[in-house]
């Protein structure tokens, strides 16, 4: 079903996360039909560009991005010619102009700020000023959205003297994840798991986000945000919100973000020996850590894992514990919920321990497996084993994956549509960072060094300590 028409401003329009995301996300949408016959979408940049300079630009992109299957030159020429170019200063005055003679009235008018945050408060002055945003634009903004509380909260503050927070978007592309919205799908529309989930049965739940890739490349930005600010403030939190929200009584973005808020509220303040940190080391021709971001004497994570406390009524006594990393053994995110043991065993001691883990998996391959005990076939006796009950999605929905829509285009659309409930709101954010302050905090004042670990791993060995301490175990990270 198409979309309202809309025009949509891209600023930053020529920079590498619109041409690696969001562009290739929008053309998906328009191939399969849901972008209105006339809308528009607007790349305003410093570059001196024109609308054809703009869309070669496009194509190069398109080619490079997207996957082979879904290029097609004829749908590539005619999304191209939806696409226009302004040539603009965020900081002062040029462009302005043509960009607002660029718009139509009586359309959805989005802004996807899609630069530096420095620079929202500008884009938001000079919106307003030349009143190209109204009351009923919308305004799309990225991470790292702040990097501690205060400058959070300031964020938030530039943002709102110009707009309501109805009409800010905020991106966490977790949110925009298929299996992440299948989460609350699970949890609320089946019978079967919302009895049990909650301290009584729940043993403990892992969250694991674990990267095959380093940070070359992106060394500059990442050494000042380190895991703990890249991943754990936003995606890792986010997922943890999910998992361990109350129910909301609609899908409806307040009362969605209401329960997450009230998850992240609760989080205790972390015990640092519930804390490991990590840095790759060098292994072949693959650079360290240190060689990466250049800099012999940094300190920052590019691996953590954590235990984690949501101390309200329903999970007092479970622990969370969350993990991610880059150059890890393999790409694999995944939840597991872990069930207590059974309380009592009518098979005896020698059946051994056997538990109930529940793992979602976002990538790769999402889909859900439940782990039940049987009775291993054959005359040998009463002898018990796992199996899993596995629902890839893809096999079970006969799909291939294909037609699954990325992170971004899902967003984008709902900006267009005016749906929040996927979003962050200003106050989740802000919370999120006052959780996170006092522990980036207690690094620098206690000088806490990262452990080394080795690529190809499942990071420092001390992060498996924190399991093992407990009886417990990290699940597999599996090439
Ligand atoms: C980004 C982080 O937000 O998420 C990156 O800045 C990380 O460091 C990426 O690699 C992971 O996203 P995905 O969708 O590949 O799991």
């Amino acid at each position: 079903i198409p979309v309202d028409d809309f025009d949509l401003v891209i600023f930053g329009g020529t920079g590498d996360l619109a041409r690696r995301k969001i562009l290739p996300g929008l053309y998906r949408r328009f191939v399969a039909g849901q972008m209105p016959a006339e809308a528009r979408i607007i790349g305003a940049a410093r570059s001196e560009l024109d609308d054809e300079g703009y869309r070669q630009d496009v194509r190069d992109a398109l080619k490079e991005f997207l996957a082979k299957a879904d290029q097609s030159e004829e749908q590539i020429a005619a999304f191209l010619s939806r696409l226009h170019y302004v040539s603009i200063d965020a900081r002062g005055e040029d462009g302005w102009k043509e960009l607002n003679q660029l718009m139509r009235d009586g359309v959805v008018r989005a802004f996807y700020f899609s630069v530096a945050p420095a620079l929202f408060g500008d884009l938001a002055e000079r919106l307003h000023h030349h009143k190209i945003a109204g009351r009923d634009s919308r305004i799309v903004v990225e991470k790292p959205f702040g990097r501690d509380l205060e400058s959070a909260k300031a964020l938030n503050a530039t943002l709102a003297e110009h707009f309501d927070e109805t009409q800010i978007y905020r991106i966490d592309h977790y949110l925009g994840k298929e299996t992440v919205q299948n989460l609350m799908v699970v949890r609320f529309a089946n019978v079967l798991f919302e009895p049990l989930w909650n301290a009584q049965y729940v043993d403990h739940i892992q969250i694991t986000v674990a990267e095959t890739v380093g940070v070359g490349g992106r060394g500059s930005y990442y050494d000042k945000s380190g895991a703990m600010r890249d991943m754990v403030q936003n995606h890792l939190m986010q997922l943890l919100c999910l998992i361990a929200m109350e129910p909301p009584s609609r899908f409806d973005p307040d009362a969605v973000r209401d329960e997450k808020l009230k998850v992240i509220r609760a989080l205790d303040p972390v015990d640092p020996a519930d804390i490991v940190r990590g840095q790759y080391e060098a292994k072949g021709k693959a650079n360290s850590y240190i060689d990466d971001v250049e800099n012999d004497e940094s300190r920052t994570e590019s691996f953590i894992a954590m235990k984690l406390h949501v101390s309200n009524w329903r999970w007092a006594g479970t622990p969370f514990y969350i993990r991610t990393g880059k150059r890890l053994r393999a790409r694999q995110s995944e939840i597991a919920v872990v069930f207590k043991d059974a309380p009592h065993s009518i098979f005896g001691a020698q059946a051994g321990r056997h538990r109930n883990i529940l793992t979602i998996r976002l990538q790769p391959n999402d889909g859900m497996k439940l782990g039940v005990t049987i009775k291993e076939p054959g005359p040998g006796g009463m002898r018990l084993i796992d199996v899993p009950l596995d629902m890839t999605f893809a096999d079970a929905l006969g799909s291939d994956g294909e037609a699954v829509p990325e992170a971004y285009e899902r967003l984008i659309m709902d900006v267009v549509r005016g749906n929040q409930t996927l979003f962050m709101r200003g106050d989740e954010v802000e919370a999120a960072w006052a959780w996170t302050d006092p522990i980036i905090n207690g690094w620098q004042d206690r000088d806490d060094r990262p452990h080394e670990y080795e690529p190809g791993t499942a990071g420092p060995e001390e992060a498996a300590m924190l399991m093992h301490r407990e009886n417990r175990r990290w699940r597999d990270i599996k090439e």
